[in-house]
């Protein structure tokens, strides 16, 4: 599980927002973390210590007086356990006092003893976000090593809308396994190409193919985790956008190489991921109108003419970043996979014997560089991604490992 084995103690201060936070700890403890609540008077009044108990399995502390600790001493000893503190949601008033060291009740006197990483989930209504003060001490938390995740923008409690909504569960939880990952990608910028691509017949039929987008869409997540800036250009694909990632969509192969060439225009790309299962052809014409079909006449005939070759041209760029290709082949992996790689004239190429796996969770692959062939273990496509990104990292010009 991702976060077996973490010990995270989980602060909640006085909002609204306390309610997401139920549901924050029953994903936090899905995923194998002990999670330690401990509330403000203030969050008690937005959800009870009992819920909070029964989703974390866990006593819930709520006073520095407490005296279930041995010595006496919870905010001492709450914080030498934890591997983390987050504070969710975190008030303006908690904020205050965590930027100015005020520490008068067991949550903000635990977070000041602590001896691990503190990361902060605002929660208020828009106008106390923007308030200078917050945004005064908001900056002062970031400059003293706080990790602020948030806020999001939109609809509040108290009807207006705006910055301040405290982050989804799923996000600060995507954030925390974040949090933990090696940082093997710090300051790298990623580009990715995922999914299919469509091409249009006429308006309501097209060529496509059976890629899910998945193995994309987790590279893309496990890039981000490990520090990278990662930017991802998918076909039409049913998936959500992983945290901390900007995403373009296209449809069709064409769309996605003048996608790709802008990205690489435009922004310093240190590593290019080919993962799109990008259609070789497209019609040589495309209908206007649907195309009808007429009784006892033939069918009409289907011209195809070539697609850009993305990764190839991005290969042949004068300075190309590292590029990674992608090939899912029917037989003869080592020989086709081997071939492709010098083919498109890119350092590492990823094979596996597909198209089984496309929509599939689990993979096996094999890579492919100037070394010669390295098979992995059979892993879902999460720890996939992220034992690739590792691959990845090492092979990068420049890194001592490599
Ligand atoms: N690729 C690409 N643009 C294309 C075709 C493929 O960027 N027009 C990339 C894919 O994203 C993948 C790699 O090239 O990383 C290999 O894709 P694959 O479809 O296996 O390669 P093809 O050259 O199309 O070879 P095949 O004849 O086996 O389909």
């Amino acid at each position: 599980m991702n976060l077996s084995g973490k010990h995270l103690v989980l602060g909640l201060t006085g909002g609204i927002a306390c309610y997401k936070s139920a549901e924050l700890t029953r994903i936090l403890t899905q995923a194998g973390a002990t999670i330690q609540v401990v509330m403000t008077k203030s969050a008690t009044q937005f959800i009870t210590p009992i819920t909070m108990r029964a989703l974390s399995g866990q006593p819930v502390y709520t006073s520095q007086w407490a005296a279930r600790i041995d010595n006496n001493m919870p905010h001492i000893e709450l914080s030498r356990r934890a591997d983390a503190i987050v504070i969710a949601p975190a008030s303006a008033d908690f904020i205050a006092k965590l930027a100015n060291g005020l520490c008068n009740d067991l949550l903000s006197t635990l977070a000041m003893a602590r001896s691990c990483s503190l990361l902060v989930v605002p929660a208020m209504n828009r106008q106390m976000w923007q308030n200078p003060a917050t945004q005064r001490n908001i900056a002062q938390l970031c400059n003293d090593g706080i990790i602020v995740l948030g806020p999001d923008a939109g609809p509040q409690a108290c009807g207006e809308i705006g910055d301040g909504r405290m982050l989804e569960p799923t996000a600060i939880y995507e954030a925390i396994i974040a949090f933990f990952q090696p940082k093997t990608l710090e300051g790298q910028r990623v580009l990715i190409t995922a999914g299919p691509t469509f091409e249009p017949i006429d308006p309501v039929r097209g060529i496509t193919n059976r890629s899910s987008g998945k193995m994309g869409f987790a590279l893309a997540r496990a890039a981000a985790q490990a520090g990278a800036r990662v930017h991802l250009i998918s076909g039409p694909v049913a998936l959500a956008t992983p945290w901390g990632v900007s995403r373009k969509n296209v449809q069709t192969a064409q769309k996605m190489y003048n996608a790709v060439m802008k990205a690489i225009t435009d922004t310093d790309t240190n590593i290019f991921i080919a993962v799109a299962a990008v259609a070789d052809w497209r019609a040589a014409h495309v209908s206007n109108h649907k195309l009808k079909k007429t009784v006892g006449k033939p069918p009409p005939p289907l011209d195809l003419i070539e697609n850009p070759d993305i990764l190839a041209s991005v290969a042949a760029l004068p300075s190309p970043p590292y590029c990674v290709g992608f090939a899912a082949e029917s037989s003869e992996l080592s020989m086709n996979s081997e071939a492709k790689r010098r083919r498109k004239n890119v350092p590492l190429l990823i094979g596996n014997l597909g198209p089984k796996t496309f929509g599939k969770d689990g993979n096996k692959v094999v890579l492919f560089d100037t070394t010669g062939s390295t098979p992995l273990p059979r892993a879902d496509k999460h720890s996939l991604a992220r034992t690739l990104v590792d691959e990845i990292a090492q092979r990068m010009p420049g890194n001592i490992c490599a």
